[in-house]
């Protein structure tokens, strides 16, 4: 009775899947400051053209670069597994499965990305990397990939996680990157922040600011800035994760998955699973897919779907996502990477378009979720996932309930192993749970009413 598929590293995807080329209605185009679409040629002041061309490409399969292919079947296919354990614990009819993306070196999927970024700017000549990172999976990720690449690395990391989680720090140090804590003394924008709110806990939105601000002040062309999730290129790039699932779950003899799930901050984990799953949905499979976020960031949910910018001071182009609002300041939840204040606007297209049905769980029901599963399956995950395993236990509860044997499968997106301060904090009952009230999303959401409307 097998509980996990491993496949042979040749089974690694050859191509990248893009959702852009299937999605029923087409996305909408970023806009500039004057509110026209923005071309390749403004994007290339912190992007390698290769990279812009992906961002904006509508074709269904790009082909995955030899180079590329050979770094990340250092860990790749990663394995999936049949959570037997957990479902024995939860009495449940459903078959529950989990792609593990936590075998990787970094601990999570974001080298799935950072080593295609790292490659194509190597490509296109690029001396240096400048990023944000929220929880620090990002940063290590790319320290990892550009130290495999031979680039230069530069990481602004928010505060609130810097704090929380030094060894981040640690690991991002020894692959040879540099870690700063944002908002810093570097850039413009750090300065004013912290001049205006100098205890702040910092957020996405403005690492993001200080990373692009640091990329673009460099002269040379030499440096450019990487985004580890929310942009199309991104959420491409991890679509080799659901590929590899519909391939294992065959061979674990199931004919498709009934429910897909995947914790969403910026939205690369939960679209690399459901993306290709999509795909079936678009072409008439009955499949429920949730992108799950944290109670007390609810941009899906809860959010407008508006043209908004993608980080705190206006350095983004306008993208039309769900989202709280660029100024929106998260509280600071132990899931670092889900704190961000919209969503990737091909996830949020497909949401739009009726495709994925996303769900909000409160924190305490995550911790409790990620405990269960540590002691049933053995994996202590990030604070991230445990939002998908969460929501992976209501839909097999909801199962038992309707006496179904439905397949749910999660994307367990990284370990917690890093991200022990937040375990312990949940035991020593520290965690509360919090809800956003109506009228902060309203004054949050004040800050874009002025940009275009959608339609
Ligand atoms: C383990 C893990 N899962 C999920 C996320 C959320 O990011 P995304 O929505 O881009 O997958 C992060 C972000 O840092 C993460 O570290």
């Amino acid at each position: 009775m097998t509980s996990r598929v491993v496949l042979s590293p040749d089974e690694m995807p050859k191509q990248w899947y893009n959702l852009a080329a299937d999605l029923p209605k087409p996305p909408k185009p970023y806009l500039g400051p004057d509110g026209k679409p923005v071309t390749p040629e403004m994007m290339s002041a912190i992007f390698p053209m290769n990279l812009i061309e992906q961002e904006m490409s509508t074709e269904r399969w790009i082909d995955i670069p030899d180079g590329i292919r050979e770094i990340l079947m250092k860990w790749r296919p990663s394995p999936l597994h049949r959570a037997r354990s957990l479902e024995k614990a939860l009495g449940t009819p459903a078959r529950i499965y989990y792609k593990n993306e936590s075998v990787s070196p970094a601990g999570s999927h974001k080298p799935n990305s950072a080593v295609a970024q790292a490659w194509y700017n190597k490509q296109a000549g690029t001396k240096h990397l400048i990023t944000e990172t929220g929880a620090g999976q990002w940063g290590s990720a790319l320290a990892f990939a550009t130290s495999q690449i031979g680039l230069d690395c530069k990481v602004y990391m928010v505060r609130v996680s810097y704090d929380q989680k030094p060894y981040r720090k640690v690991m991002m140090q020894t692959w040879g990157a540099e870690c700063i804590a944002s908002p810093s003394d570097t850039t413009e924008t750090g300065r004013k922040i912290l001049a205006e709110m100098p205890d702040t806990p910092g957020s996405l939105g403005i690492a993001i600011s200080e990373a692009v601000e640091a990329a673009v002040s460099d002269k040379s062309g030499e440096t450019k800035y990487a985004l580890g999730s929310v942009l199309n290129h991104v959420m491409l790039h991890q679509t080799v994760i659901g590929q590899e699932a519909k391939v294992q779950l065959a061979k674990f003899g199931e004919k498709q998955a009934d429910v897909v799930i995947g914790c969403a901050g910026g939205g690369s984990n939960f679209a690399g699973l459901a993306f290709p799953f999509a795909a079936d949905k678009i072409a008439g499979a009955d499949i429920d897919i949730i992108p799950v976020e944290p109670y007390s960031c609810p941009s899906i949910t809860r959010g407008d779907y508006a043209y908004d910018l993608g980080d705190k001071s206006g350095m983004t182009p306008l993208m039309v996502m769900y989202t709280l609002g660029h100024d929106f300041i998260p509280s600071p939840i132990h899931a670092g990477g889900l704190r961000y204040h919209g969503m990737s606007p091909l996830v949020s297209a497909a949401v739009n378009q009726g495709l994925m049905a996303p769900r909000a769980i409160h924190q305490l029901e995550c911790f409790e979720a990620a405990v269960t599963f540590a002691r049933t399956e053995g994996l202590i995950v990030a604070p991230e996932t445990s939002h998908a395993v969460a929501a992976a236990i209501q839909e097999a509860n909801k199962a038992t309930e309707e006496g179904k044997e439905k397949v749910i499968i999660f994307n367990l997106s990284g370990h917690g192993l890093m991200d022990l301060k937040g375990y312990q904090a949940y035991f020593a009952g520290e965690l509360a749970d919090y809800e956003l009230p109506q009228e902060d999303i309203e004054g949050f959401l004040a800050g874009i009413k002025g940009f275009p409307s959608v339609d």
